[in-house]
């Protein structure tokens, strides 16, 4: 046995603005294994992660929900919180950037690297919306694209011929905010000097902190040159100021990983850790991130130099991993394949997705595809016909032999074939080759079925003399079960802990599969998971939605996902499929369109898809709306927020009360509705024209 190594984990924080899905779940079970490996093994390994909550996207999507930033992290907060417990990720802090000890971690982070020299302040040239009254990022102003003309093209990069160039190059630049042309305006921003930190992080990479194809990107990076970085945003800017610099606030991807270190700053004060043990230059402890590669640059380039320059401790390892596809596509919400973890977990157990997803990760970083229909023949065949198969064959014998296990195993040298496998099952998860440990103990799992199968116990069993031997051979078989549990533990966590029970022992370690459990009382034996129905499995992705027609043209067709009942029910397919027929002018206003404040949102008892919503419609007065929204919106978020709703609409009587009116909305349905929300400056009552 190693040493006992103290070890500081770490996975990439979920934006606060959005719901956890499949691939952050990928992300998380991938960290969480490898830390309950670690546990298992008997090392102090500490887990944490945060909510990312800084940054424009999230200051501007409160603004459209009428609320303050801190309501919309806060809720989303809770929901992150409840899918990663319920997906079993046993993290010991899930924390916010937004809190006290990431402020004065990026503090203390950003006065050393002044101090040192490593901040330096450049004025730079940015487009600006005067309207708005702030600064733009790339990804904010739209224009055409200089290279190809393509129309509705972001700031940085035409998604239609690939270019790339910045804001100021497009043709006929809009501001997304505001809807005006931008302007350019110069601002004193301040940089960190990557640069000077090139020999180091060569040195740091050659050490091996990163897996090899991520050391051949980084090569390309050096060789393209280490350009200095940006760390600073203009007011308005939800974040953290910068000190001595008033309306000048710390760029979201600068104080992002440093919630890490604000993260397990809470977790320090909560367990009495020493922070320094594992943070100081000298530290013998280990720190491993675990990211998607799409944020490579922020972690295997900036960070450890900003922790280096700053006097802190680089990563003992950044470990990247690939995207998952689903049936071999890119997730999207618009063909109903965007799976959040509150829908997957509303349909199966969170082990069953650890266990794919584990069975399919390599070390690498290539995409994993969820394939829904090996899903289901996957777990069907491994779990529960090999692996759960070995106890049900047994468990009832040793219950008719006297609930005890054998004194001793009748072939000792298949059982030390199984520990003796526990090395190279071992070895691959800490390689993060979970793939090649599940191939290892699948097939021990062949092994000990086969071993069943040439002794058939339910013809010993028949033999009057049959018990000693029946017992001895299910106690090998249950021995056989037992340590393949050991070894699933850091993936199957529920699972293991049931069998312990059925076991009767107090939680293994990996080194309780060295030994066999013999003479032992055990409990009754409870199936401990139950075959997957491919039909069912198939639900998890939504079937498409009919093409959209515009929202407010065809307001009572079906896309319109939130509208009340009482127009949907209105809407048959007849109506949907003519969506695409032209209407006149006149038809198009016989609709009265218009902007509404939510007043109050409460769910209606026994309408499990439905919000009872009072709208305020300026002079139009008051009125009730039913809206089949409740999946997708949490009641407290949508209260003073601004949206859209057809208000001539006849009002229909309802089982809950009568509906006054639709909120129009898009998306496919579900969790996956998202309601209109007017620009700055609408106002309730207003007409959409
Ligand atoms: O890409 C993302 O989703 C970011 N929210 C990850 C941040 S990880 C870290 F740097 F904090
Ligand atoms: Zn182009």
């Amino acid at each position: 046995m190693t040493a006992k190594r103290r070890i500081l984990v770490t996975s990439a924080l979920p934006y606060a603005n959005g719901p956890i899905h499949l691939g952050y779940l990928l992300e998380a079970v991938q960290t969480d294994v490898w830390v309950r490996f670690q546990r298992l093994r008997g090392h102090e390994c500490h887990y944490v992660c945060a909510d990312d909550t800084h940054g424009t996207p999230i200051m501007l999507k409160a603004q459209a929900e009428g609320i303050s930033p801190e309501a919309l992290i806060g809720a989303v907060h809770a929901e992150h919180r409840r899918d990663l417990a319920d997906m079993l990720i046993s993290l010991d802090n899930f924390g916010s950037t937004h809190s006290d000890e990431t402020r004065a971690a990026c503090n203390r982070a950003y006065l050393a690297l002044r101090e040192r020299g490593h901040i330096e302040k450049r004025v730079i040239r940015q487009a600006y919306d005067a309207t708005a009254k702030m600064f733009l990022p790339d990804r904010y102003v739209k224009g055409n694209c200089p290279n190809c003309g393509a129309a509705d093209q972001y700031g940085d990069s035409c998604e239609v011929c690939g270019a790339t160039y910045s804001p100021s190059d497009l043709k006929n630049p809009l501001s997304v905010v505001s809807g005006t042309p931008p302007v350019e305006r110069d601002s004193e921003h301040y940089f960190f000097r990557l640069s000077g930190f090139e020999s180091r992080l060569k040195e740091w990479m050659a050490g091996g902190a990163v897996q090899r194809s991520v050391a051949h990107k980084l090569e390309e990076w050096f060789a393209q040159g280490l350009k200095d970085w940006d760390i600073s945003r203009d007011a308005p800017y939800f974040g953290f100021e910068i000190p001595d610099a008033p309306g000048k606030f710390f760029y979201v991807w600068f104080d992002a990983p440093i919630g890490y270190l604000g993260s397990f700053a809470q977790l320090c004060a909560e367990r009495k850790l020493a922070f320094d043990d594992f943070l100081s230059p000298d530290s013998r402890t280990e720190l491993h991130h675990f990211i998607g590669k799409d944020i490579l640059y922020f972690h295997a380039l900036f960070w450890p130099a900003v922790l280096e320059g700053a006097g802190m401790r680089r990563p003992t390892g950044v470990h990247a991993h690939g995207f998952v596809t689903i049936n071999g596509q890119k997730m999207s919400k618009s063909r109903g394949t965007f799976i959040t973890a509150r829908r997957y977990l509303e349909h199966f157990p969170a082990e069953y997705l650890r266990y794919y997803f584990a069975a399919k990760l390599g070390p690498g970083i290539d995409d994993l595809d969820f394939n829904l229909d090996e899903f289901a023949t996957r777990l069907n065949s491994d779990v529960v016909g090999k692996l759960v198969n070995i106890a049900s064959r047994c468990a009832g014998f040793i219950a008719r032999t006297g609930g005890t296990l054998a004194d001793a195993l009748p072939e000792p040298a298949l059982f030390a074939e199984f520990s003796a496998a526990g090395d190279t099952i071992g070895a691959a998860y800490e390689q993060r080759d979970y793939a090649g440990a599940i191939r290892e103990i699948m097939a021990l799992a062949d092994r000990a079925n086969q071993y069943i199968d040439q002794h058939k116990p339910w013809l010993i069993a028949k033999r009057e003399d049959g018990a000693a031997e029946v017992r001895g051979v299910c106690t090998l078989g249950l021995n056989l079960f037992r340590s393949l549990m050991i070894f699933l533990k850091p993936v199957l966590p529920d699972m293991a802990a049931k069998a312990e029970r059925f076991f009767r022992e107090a939680p293994w370690n990996w080194q309780d599969a060295a030994r066999p459990l013999l003479s032992q009382t055990i409990g009754a034996y409870e199936p401990l998971a139950s075959r997957l129905d491919p039909a069912a499995v198939a639900q998890l992705v939504e079937s498409p939605a009919p093409p959209a027609p515009p929202a407010a043209a065809k307001p009572a067709a079906k896309p319109a996902a939130a509208s009340s009942p009482a127009a949907t029910a209105t809407a048959t397919p007849a109506t949907a499929a003519a969506a695409a027929t032209p209407i006149s002018i006149d038809q198009f206003a016989s609709v009265d369109l218009r902007i509404a404040r939510i007043l109050a949102a409460e769910r209606v008892e026994g309408a499990d898809k439905l919000l009872k919503l009072r709208v305020d419609l300026g002079e139009l007065g008051e009125r009730q709306i039913f809206a089949g929204i409740r999946a997708a919106y949490e009641p407290a978020t949508l209260v003073g927020r601004l949206t859209v709703v057809v208000a001539n609409l006849a009002p229909r009587k309802m089982r809950f009360g009568v509906s006054e009116g639709m909120v129009l909305a898009a998306g496919p349905g579900g969790a996956d509705v998202f309601l209109l929300s007017p620009d700055a400056g609408a106002a309730p009552g207003m007409r959409v024209k």
